[in-house]
């Protein structure tokens, strides 16, 4: 059993979910300088997207820096032979780990057999876990899912994946059928604890649905056993998550840190919106693509800019600004009023 960098995290461990279009490198920079989790992904990218010439327009998705570390890929697909030649890739890169996606429950993925439909798809799914182990080396492999597909099956799929050993199990506590509705079923991740004891397995198993602080995720890995907790929603526009002590954040603060965002969003993906033009040839050209349109920095406007006097107005001229500089000059308008 190879733990890799797992086993030497201190429990409970907390983790930063690995969310597609919101945890991309600068998002996680934020938490590297506010409040590091002890672990930190990226957001999921496509096996035979990285197998084929498009790999360079993916590069982008696989960006980290030293300061990100531990930091697990996370990928998806459904060709074992792609996922091997993509673990012999990230190890190149390297990845502090891998992560397989067998939770993702978009219509796309599931029709293409891909993320949580691999439930179905048992046999499959553990033909991908080794083939993945066998182009890894060292690299410890964890696998994110669900609890089921259309119903709760969180022994039989958990005692199925435990079998491959893999160094860590992030249990969604939701069916792919629940989506994101129905409330997350703590319970359950408790009953994968306990299974795994009875195995004597050495896989961890972390717990993820619902927590919205520090707290709340201590509470429930003493609830259940769990050695660990996943956050996601709750890490938009609050780089200070998973700091231990927290004092009161002004509004100053905030906005300051969300210029400090934005800076680090030109850094990695380019200062405005790419012409049409620029996007055709930089794939032409040879170059990765690491451009990214500004206008995705946008969704992160309504975290940062809540919860005060005149933040819904803020927002409104945030969300017409087309650059970095835009964003600036809006927020230092506001501030002088
Ligand atoms: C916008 C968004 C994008 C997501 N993208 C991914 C992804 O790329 N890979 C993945 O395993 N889960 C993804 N998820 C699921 C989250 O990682 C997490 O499992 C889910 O949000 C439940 O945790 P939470 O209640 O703490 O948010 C995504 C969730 C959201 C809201």
């Amino acid at each position: 059993m190879n733990l890799g960098f797992w086993g030497k995290l201190k429990k409970p461990i907390m983790a930063l979910a690995p969310m597609a279009d919101v945890t991309d490198v600068a998002f996680r920079e934020m938490f590297s300088m506010y409040g590091k989790p002890d672990v930190m992904f990226t957001e999921f990218v496509s096996t035979d997207g990285l197998c084929s010439s498009g790999r360079k327009n993916l590069m982008r998705e696989l960006q980290y820096t030293p300061k990100q570390r531990p930091i697990v890929a996370q990928i998806w697909g459904n060709k074992p032979e792609n996922f091997y030649k993509t673990a012999l890739l990230l190890k190149k890169l390297k990845f502090d780990g891998i992560d397989i996606n067998m939770g993702c429950p978009q219509r796309k993925e599931i029709a293409q057999g891909t993320c949580v439909a691999l439930i179905k798809k048992p046999d499959l799914a553990k033909k991908i876990i080794k083939e993945i182990m066998r182009g890894a080396g060292k690299l410890p492999v964890s696998v994110k899912t669900r609890i089921g597909f259309d119903k709760i099956e969180t022994v039989k799929w958990v005692g199925h994946l435990l079998e491959t050993k893999p160094a860590a199990i992030i249990l969604h506590a939701r069916t792919k059928k629940e989506m994101s509705k129905a409330p997350a079923h703590w319970e359950e991740i408790a009953k994968a604890v306990e299974l795994r004891d009875e195995l004597k397995s050495k896989t961890l198993i972390l717990g993820n649905g619902d927590v919205w602080d520090l707290a709340d995720a201590r509470a429930k890995a003493q609830e259940t056993g769990a050695d660990g907790v996943m956050l996601g929603r709750s890490a938009f526009g609050n780089p200070w998550l998973f700091k231990k002590r927290i004092k009161e954040i002004t509004i100053e603060e905030k906005l300051k840190v969300l210029l400090e965002h934005v800076k680090l969003y030109e850094k990695f993906f380019g200062s405005a919106i790419a012409t049409p033009r620029q996007k055709i040839l930089a794939p032409l050209h040879g170059q990765e693509r690491t451009h990214k349109n500004f206008a995705a920095m946008r969704k992160y406007f309504k975290a940062y800019a809540s919860g005060f006097e005149g933040a819904r107005e803020l927002r409104a001229d945030l969300m017409r600004s087309e650059d970095g500089n835009q964003t600036r000059k809006v927020i230092g308008s506001f501030l002088k009023k």
